[in-house]
């Protein structure tokens, strides 16, 4: 009887020690060494230096690319060694029939000792491998703002989420887009199934949620298409389904440049090249990620954040590039009027939102990949989750800096905040002059990085943690006055993951709510003063009296 394809597929967040660059600690160390411990195989020793350097390009030593890709991302399962040099010679090493279901299971093996345990226990019946799957993805431990210093090579200390949001905006402010270096052969480029040879079942793409339409090969991955009318070339993380052996769905949102170049071409009555990367630098991810204006593209900003260029091949199939350090690439294309079922799929908002329906599905010519390739993917569900932070992050940065581009002064912090990353954002500023309060809440409401699928935007005082919602509440609860404070803005940029657009809709079009929690400008003088003891007052309390006396444990 065949195994559970799933049974070999392991989704863990891991750190591993770099043998080849035991510098810079970092952070995750204390996980790593705790999974050190654990494995009882002494290749992580407690105390055992872990990560790679920080600013390292992505490396060929296996152990580093894992650190590397863990920083942020899940790890889900690679291809055994066995598979290395196969080339253009894939034949399937087994007679079982592949399913959409995965592959078959003798194909798969792992990326750690850890990982290889747990398949023991697996297989003598602990759990079965979806229940380790899903439990996996319902209590991953989150993200914290010092992984993603370490892919984003940030070394400065902090100590307050937001100090860190500041640092990744200077880091972004400052950062020129480095154009990318062609260069003609690279690692990925090991492995090569082509034709009737492709097989997309062989990787083992994840049922991340139970009630999820497919299982999604592309969670943790880069889209890159290019704009038949430029030279611009896009790299989004677009929702990829495993389908057939050679076809693969996909979901772009409304407004995505991704989506914007399929428009341009299928009115042209073209098929839209696009190449696909499954596994890599997490920084590319990082960047792919991030709301990067028109016209740049995220691989030149990824090296401007990484102070080296991304190096590329160009594919002689589509044209387009693929970093030569990746792990898997898909090459293919998408066809005007061809369109296939996806999902649904656990989204960010939290929620299966959009049904089952048709979408565009990619035609895969040709797959790449390295000998035991490293396949990582995202998990959304549900908030909180690991992405949430990362999105917090990088949201509140991108809005923070389209707020000073558009002009307006004084902005102390934004946080869009982690159960909401583009859906609640709260803006602190130091008032200046009548309406500052109100350009900042439309302006953070309406701008690219903040626009999509918005629904409040609250604006407080200097006063105010943006990111402690206890204090977003107290300004809310007593210097908002909902009839003048509230203004409602309709017919704005939304999706069909929008929870709160009816099924039936077919326009994806929500309203959203600019709300002012400040003093009120005109008469701000006279707003009674905040009650509360100062520092000074409060240190002799508490060295008196301790910690109890304000009812603190
Ligand atoms: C894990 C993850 C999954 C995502 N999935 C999708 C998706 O399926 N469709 C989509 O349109 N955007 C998705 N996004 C959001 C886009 O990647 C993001 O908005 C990006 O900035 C889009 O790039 P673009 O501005 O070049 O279009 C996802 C983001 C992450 C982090």
């Amino acid at each position: 009887m065949a195994a559970c394809p799933l049974s070999r597929v392991h989704v863990r967040p891991l750190m591993a020690r770099c043998p080849h660059s035991p510098s810079s600690a970092g952070a995750g160390a204390g996980a790593a060494s705790a999974l050190a411990a654990r494995s009882g195989t002494g290749r992580w020793g407690p105390g055992a230096v872990v990560g790679c350097a920080t600013r390292a390009r992505y490396a060929s030593c296996r152990a580093s690319r894992i650190a590397r890709v863990s920083s942020i991302l899940l790890i889900v399962a690679s291809l055994p060694d066995s598979n290395a040099g196969r080339s253009t010679a894939m034949a399937p090493t087994s007679s079982e029939p592949r399913t959409a279901r995965g592959p078959p299971a003798a194909q798969l093996s792992y990326c750690d000792p850890v990982a290889r345990s747990s398949a023991a226990r697996a297989s003598s019946g602990v759990s079965t491998a979806s229940q380790r799957i899903l439990r996996s993805a319902a209590t991953q431990p989150s993200a914290s703002p010092q992984r993603i210093a370490l892919t984003l090579g940030i070394e400065e200390k902090f100590d307050h989420v937001l100090q860190f949001t500041r640092m990744y905006h200077e880091k972004m402010k400052a950062c020129v887009p480095l154009p990318r270096i062609e260069v003609k052969s690279g690692p990925v480029q090991e492995n090569v199934q082509q034709g009737d040879r492709v097989n997309l079942l062989d990787f083992p793409a994840p049922l991340l949620h139970e009630k999820d339409g497919g299982r999604y090969l592309g969670t943790g991955h880069l889209v890159i298409t290019k704009d038949p009318d430029s030279e611009w070339v896009n790299v989004g993380t677009y929702r990829i389904m495993a389908q057939e052996r050679d076809t693969a769905a996909i979901y772009i949102g409304p407004g995505k440049h991704g989506s914007i170049h399929k428009e341009k071409y299928f009115e042209k009555h073209k098929p839209m090249p696009v190449n696909v990367v499954l596994g890599g630098d997490p920084l590319d991810w990082f960047a792919a990620s991030c709301p990067v204006p028109a016209g740049v593209s995220e691989f030149d900003f990824a090296g401007g954040l990484r102070g080296a260029p991304t190096q590329v091949i160009r594919s002689d199939i589509t044209g387009l590039p693929y970093p030569a350090d990746a792990e898997i690439v898909l090459e293919g294309e998408i066809r005007p009027g061809e369109l296939r079922e996806e999902g649904p799929f656990g989204e960010w908002p939290g929620y299966y939102a959009s049904p089952r329906s048709l979408e565009p599905f990619i035609r895969v010519h040709r797959v790449l990949h390295r000998h035991n390739p490293i396949l990582s993917c995202a998990n959304p569900a549900r908030p909180p989750h690991t992405l949430t932070l990362l999105r917090a992050i990088t949201r509140s940065a991108h809005v923070w800096e389209e707020l000073e581009q558009a002009g307006v002064p004084e902005i102390r912090g934004v946080w869009s905040h982690e159960p909401g990353p583009r859906q609640f954002t709260v803006v602190s500023i130091k008032q200046r002059y009548p309406g500052h309060v109100k350009q900042a809440g439309l302006i953070a409401s309406q701008c690219f990085s903040g626009g999509y699928q918005n629904r409040f935007t609250i604006v407080v005082d200097d006063d105010i943690d943006p990111t402690r919602i206890d204090d977003v509440v107290w300004a809310l609860s007593t210097r908002c006055d909902p009839e003048s404070g509230i203004d409602i803005q309709r017919r704005c940029w939304s999706s069909s993951l929008d929870p709160m657009i009816h099924p039936d809709s077919k326009v994806w079009l929500n309203s959203r709510a600019v709300i002012e929690a400040c003093r009120p400008y005109e008469w701000r003088d006279k707003f009674p003063e905040v009650a509360e003891t100062s520092p000074e007052l409060r240190n002799r309390v508490l060295a008196r009296y301790g910690r109890a006396f304000f009812g603190l444990h």
